[in-house]
């Protein structure tokens, strides 16, 4: 007899675009790669609810295909010799879940290269607590690290920080002992984001009307921003004196409107942030990080909820319709 598994597959539904299910399947569905895992856990992103939902061109790959930009699984076979059966190994990124099949399938046939260990003293499911929203989040404060970011330089402002990765990096700084401001549009966030560290709160009103001048009182001796458009234009105007931001989201604008005095007069840094395609060796770094910055408790206190695969479609609604505070992991296998 074949050994089936299940997956959330998305595929064509006529007309409608496309919608997902969870079916059994066999190993023959599975693209060619090197490397076989039986996925433990997954999570749902922002980005994977638009894409079960077909709320955006998410997918580019070919369908029928199992979406989920994160998984974490156990390696039960490889053609590479970087991995042996048994290995636990992380995937994030690298178009999984976009371009090549992701972490909603019990079973994964998946390139090696897209591939890094699961660091000791991680678990399987703490990882995908923090996953890509995490991972981003440590790329960050990694970048404000390499421009001379101290904890004694003076505070440092979070954006979008009640969101996935805001929230991650709000507790990634706070446990590093930085004085982190966050910023934030939720009122019902404070006590969360005290509770991760934060030691003092702003409306996100103070941020997104842009700066008055093109450079303000340096107020940040560092910044991550979520948000984008004119709320990085302020950051930028009120960064110290050869203080850096970290960009990665758009979630308030993907405009930038700036001028050159901050970096000219001040020498201030703009530093880009892509998970997707960030190298395997960082990579690596940045989850040993991860794992020895978090606390377990820290990590639990930011799930939200662990659903099978068949509770995708609903948390994807939840998350586009009225938000999810806290990371949703996806118990795949076991
Ligand atoms: N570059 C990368 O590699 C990378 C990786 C992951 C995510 N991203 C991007 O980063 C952004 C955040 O991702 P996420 O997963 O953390 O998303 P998320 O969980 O949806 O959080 C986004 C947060 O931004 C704030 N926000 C939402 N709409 C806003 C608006 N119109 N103006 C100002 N603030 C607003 C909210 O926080 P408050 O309520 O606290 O204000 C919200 O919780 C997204 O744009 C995402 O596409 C990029």
């Amino acid at each position: 007899m074949t050994d089936t598994f299940e997956a959330y597959i998305l595929d064509h539904d006529g007309d409608n675009g496309l919608a997902g299910s969870v079916q059994t399947l066999t190993a023959d569905a599975l693209p060619d790669e090197d490397t076989t895992v039986r996925v433990l856990y997954s999570s749902v992103n922002y980005k994977d609810a638009l894409a079960v939902r077909d709320a955006a061109p998410i997918i580019r790959g070919e369908v029928p295909m199992a979406p989920g930009i994160d998984l974490v699984g156990r390696v039960e076979r490889s053609e590479s010799d970087r991995f042996r059966t048994g290995d636990l190994v992380i995937g994030t990124g690298w178009g999984l879940g976009e371009n090549v099949w992701g972490g909603y399938t019990q079973l994964a046939r998946v390139d090696s290269s897209k591939l890094v260990p699961l660091p000791d003293g991680l678990s399987a499911k703490h990882a995908m607590a923090i996953g890509t929203a995490g991972f981003t989040a440590m790329l960050s404060v990694m970048a404000l690290e390499e421009h001379d970011a101290r904890p004694d330089r003076g505070e440092v402002l979070v954006t979008g920080a009640s969101g996935g990765a805001g929230s991650m990096a709000t507790a990634i700084l706070a446990s590093m002992d930085f004085d982190v401001v966050a910023s934030t549009g939720s009122e019902d966030a404070h006590a969360y984001l005290t509770d991760l560290g934060a030691s003092r709160i702003i409306d996100r009103g103070e941020l997104s009307e842009g700066p008055e001048r093109p450079m303000e009182s340096g107020r940040w001796a560092g910044a991550i921003d979520a948000v984008g458009g004119k709320t990085l234009a302020t950051i930028i105007a009120q960064l110290k004196r050869h203080a850096s931001v970290a960009s990665f989201g758009n979630a308030g604008g993907h405009e930038l409107h700036t001028t050159v005095f901050p970096f000219i007069l001040r020498g201030v840094n703009l530093l880009g942030i892509d998970s997707n395609t960030c190298p395997n060796a960082r990579r690596i770094v940045a989850w040993e990080r991860l794992a020895g910055i978090l606390a377990s408790e820290t990590i639990e206190s930011m799930i939200h909820s662990v659903v099978p695969l068949e509770g995708i479609d609903d948390v994807a609604r939840q998350m586009l319709q009225s938000g999810v505070r806290g990371r949703v992991i996806v118990r795949v296998g076991s």
